[in-house]
């Protein structure tokens, strides 16, 4: 945020919510009155309520993510508004947290450092705290975009046997880590771990249900670092406590932050972590200059480092 305000104050008359915390809706809406651009965060609603409070000035919004779902993106271009984003600077670190975030959830890492600290350690023992290994195993990823290809890339050294994915078209970079395109069924059906990093989109809301659960391996392990309202968290509750699916690993949730007497907070199978993958010291301020550039270019009408094509 400081590196934003610096490079922008400069320029700019600048209007900043100077608080890491949401800026609340009021604020924002009177906030944005006849400003010529935006930049928000994935925590703002940018839609048409927030697009008329601004009025017609506005050319710009900039978001400090790659995630937009955030942003009413149908009303945002029917106005002629340009939207930056931030694109490939956070995939490494992304993928980076993904591949943690299943390794402690499949090898009940939080578990067990939690047995220690409690007590719960009173001998080695054969099968205490096993979980699964990703050697041999065949791993499913639901959209294979910048990050889902990164998370792949990663986990094939690990000795993975086969790796799927599924999305709406098949990729020819998928050549790289041996993917095979397949159809949602076969790919949760197959996979010992699932890992779902597409888009949050009309199509992909809810995907993640009852019926997808109910064709995974009770074997399973199921991460999820895409955005929380891909999963039905009800559907996904009942097939971590009933031993429909292993375990599950999350990095997002519906709603952020997730209450504290959560039921899925209950389960010990179940990880959770604040949505943090793209959470490097180095990553958030590449993402921020990068915003703060995609925000210059698009108020002074001139190619953006990182536009969205709307
Ligand atoms: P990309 O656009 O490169 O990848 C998104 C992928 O989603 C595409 O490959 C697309 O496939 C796929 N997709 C779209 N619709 C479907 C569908 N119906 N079924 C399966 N796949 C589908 O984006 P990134 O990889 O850069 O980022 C992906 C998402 O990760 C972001 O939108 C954001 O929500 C999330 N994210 C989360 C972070 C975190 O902190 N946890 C950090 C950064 C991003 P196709 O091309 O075939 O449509
Ligand atoms: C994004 O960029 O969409 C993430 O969720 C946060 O980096």
């Amino acid at each position: 945020i400081n590196l934003i305000k610096k490079m922008l104050v400069f320029l700019c008359k600048v209007s900043l919510w100077d608080s890491d915390e949401p800026i609340p809706r009021t604020d924002l809406l009177q906030g944005v009155s006849g400003a010529h651009g935006i930049l928000c965060l994935l925590s703002d609603r940018i839609d048409a309520e927030v697009i008329n409070a601004a009025g017609p000035n506005l050319k710009v919004i900039s978001t400090l993510s790659v995630g937009f779902d955030h942003l009413a993106v149908g009303e945002i271009k029917k106005r002629g508004v340009r939207v930056g984003y931030t694109p490939d600077v956070l995939t490494d670190a992304t993928a980076e947290l993904t591949v943690a975030l299943l390794l402690a959830t499949a090898r009940r890492i939080p578990e067990g450092v939690e047995e220690v600290k409690n007590g719960g350690w009173s001998s080695w023992k054969p099968l205490w705290l096993c979980g699964y290994g990703l050697s041999g195993s065949t791993v499913g990823v639901i959209g294979l975009g910048r990050i889902g290809l990164a998370i792949a890339r990663r986990l094939k050294p690990f000795g993975v046997k086969r790796l799927l994915y599924s999305g709406r078209t098949s990729k020819p970079q998928a050549a790289e880590v041996d993917g095979e395109f397949a159809s949602l069924d076969r790919l949760v059906s197959e996979s010992d771990f699932v890992v779902v990093s597409c888009s949050l989109t009309p199509e992909t809301q809810g995907l993640c249900d009852k019926a997808l659960f109910s064709k995974m391996k009770k074997t399973a392990v199921f991460v999820n670092t895409s955005r929380g309202a891909v999963v039905n968290q009800e559907d996904l509750h009942e097939a971590l406590s009933s031993g429909r699916i292993a375990a599950a690993g999350l990095d997002v949730t519906t709603p952020e932050p997730l209450p504290t007497d959560h039921p899925l907070l209950k389960l010990k199978n179940c990880v959770i972590l604040p949505h943090i993958g793209s959470a490097t010291y180095s990553t958030r301020g590449i993402m921020a200059e990068l915003c703060a550039n995609n925000l210059l270019a698009g108020l002074t009408g001139s190619a953006m480092p990182s536009e969205l094509a709307l």
